[in-house]
């Protein structure tokens, strides 16, 4: 049975009190849309419509990142849940299989959640993903027949009674998309808020004799993000979820509460993680790996035996691969660092190949820009780079070269070579003294006046 994905993202979001898209916020380094485009992601969908309103264009470009088959539809008035889904009709024109319909701003829902709906519509026409709130609020409410679920009534709508229920609408839904688009237009806006309520396909596909069913979820699944408190809850919570999950899964986490993930963070076993350490997205840390404190990581793979940090910065492109070292207050970014090599202290490595078992000195630059283009340097196997030593791209050092520090290297250096590219040193005998002297004499001239 193949799945339409339908994210509705066209409210306005106007407690964020922002200039940008509520659903374009993010949680872990996604976008809040993203995160529901990942939860459906489970259902392998045919296709997805995101339904955009505010910030259309701004959604829409954000989208396409993300996935360039994705359509975005505009919701030109808000003028309920229904009203947005029939926006997403058009472009499934033709569409045979199941719709599933999503809140873009609601990232939580697992993945598990949304298969275990899937297998509910084997027995239901429609299905509904229902919750058992602290607080049921101001929910709409899952009026039950037994096993079925009659209707949906809103809260602004509900009698005293049916505000009493505590199962509560998380605004999940999942029908077969010809009976979806076909209940929708029956739908009119005659209830308390004057909207199109998508709730009231429960109660039309009932009507005409159809099983409508519930699947159950926590709570916190269904957080939804309205404001920036709640863009904080949500971080937090995603962050606790991800931190039991990597000590779950055999990582050590000397402070868990200090160590911030990506949505897609990915790390092995046996691997240790310090405090403070920071995962941007589009990380693969291997089994083994060592991340020490104040480390920020983000796009790059470190391999097996790999220590990383005190205070290091993996910047997008970076690999290293086994047992290297990248020390104290060094970045990498954009370049490969081949098996055992050492790059310990103080030192920009940007735009370049790093051989095995090469040594890189303190205070070592690769000079990659000039301003206009990047230019890439290749340091062989077993190279020794002397301290400060200024590398000007495009430049090759060979295998088992070395340079001599301070120096500036600014041409090829042939494999065994020893490079010297800085002025010679000079002794003045005697001239130190005599300098303070005439300083000190000076000074003391000054005092007197
Ligand atoms: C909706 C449900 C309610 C449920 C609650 C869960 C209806 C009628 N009510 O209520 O039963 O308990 O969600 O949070 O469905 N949206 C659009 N276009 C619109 C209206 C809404 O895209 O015209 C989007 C919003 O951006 C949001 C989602 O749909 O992502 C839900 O809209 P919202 O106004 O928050 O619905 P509620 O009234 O809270
Ligand atoms: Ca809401």
């Amino acid at each position: 049975m193949s799945t339409a994905l339908i994210i509705l993202a066209a409210g306005q979001g106007t407690r964020m009190k922002s200039e940008k898209p509520k659903v374009l916020h993010e949680v872990a380094g996604a976008a809040l849309l993203e995160h529901a485009m990942r939860s459906g992601a489970v259902l392998s969908p045919a296709r997805t419509v995101v339904v955009a309103g505010h910030g259309v264009d701004e959604v829409r470009g954000a989208v396409l990142d993300i996935d360039p088959d994705v359509d975005v539809v505009l919701q030109e008035e808000q003028l309920g849940t229904a009203h947005a889904v029939a926006q997403a009709k058009p472009p499934l024109d033709g569409f045979e299989g199941d719709v599933i319909v999503l809140y873009g701003d609601t990232p939580f829902i697992r993945p598990e959640t949304i298969a275990a709906m899937a297998e509910a519509r084997k027995s239901h026409a429609v299905v509904v993903l229902g919750f058992e709130p602290a607080d049921p609020g101001r929910y709409g409410r899952l009026v039950m027949n037994g096993d079925e679920l009659d209707r949906i009534v809103e809260y602004k709508d509900a009698g005293e009674a049916e505000r009493a229920i505590g199962l509560c609408n998380s605004g999940v839904i999942a029908a077969e998309a010809t009976l979806l688009f076909d209940l929708i237009s029956e739908i009119d806006n005659e209830n308390a808020s004057g909207e199109y309520y998508l709730t009231d396909v429960v109660g039309l596909a009932r009507a005409r004799g159809l099983s409508a069913g519930v699947v159950i979820c926590d709570e916190d699944e269904t957080l939804g993000v309205n404001s920036r408190a709640d863009l904080a809850c949500a971080e937090a919570a995603f962050q606790a979820r991800a931190r039991a999950d990597a000590l779950d899964n055999g990582v050590t986490l000397t402070a868990p509460e200090t160590v911030f993930f990506a949505f897609d963070t990915v790390i092995g076993r046996d691997s240790v993680v310090e405090p403070n350490v920071i995962f941007g997205p589009g990380v693969t840390v291997e089994s083994g790996a060592h991340i020490r404190a104040f480390s920020h990581l983000e796009g790059c793979h470190v391999s097996r035996g790999a220590v990383v940090g005190p205070f290091a910065r993996l910047r997008p492109g970076a690999e290293l691969s086994e047992n290297v070292r990248v020390g104290n207050f060094v970045e990498v970014k954009n370049a490969q660092v081949a098996e055992g090599a050492k790059i310990n202290h103080l030192t920009y490595i940007g735009d370049a190949t790093i051989g095995a078992a090469a040594n890189i000195g303190a205070g070592t630059v690769t000079c990659n820009y000039d301003g206009v283009f990047k230019h890439r340097t290749e340091i062989g196997a077993r190279a020794f780079i002397g301290s400060d030593t200024m590398l000007v791209a495009p430049v090759r050092v060979g295998e088992d070269a070395m340079t001599a520090s301070g120096s500036v290297i600014t041409g090829n250096v042939p494999d065994g070579a020893l490079a010297l590219g800085r002025a010679r040193q000079e002794n003045k005998a005697g001239l130190a003294r005599k300098l303070m002297d005439r300083l000190r004499a000076e000074k003391a001239k000054r005092k007197g006046i």
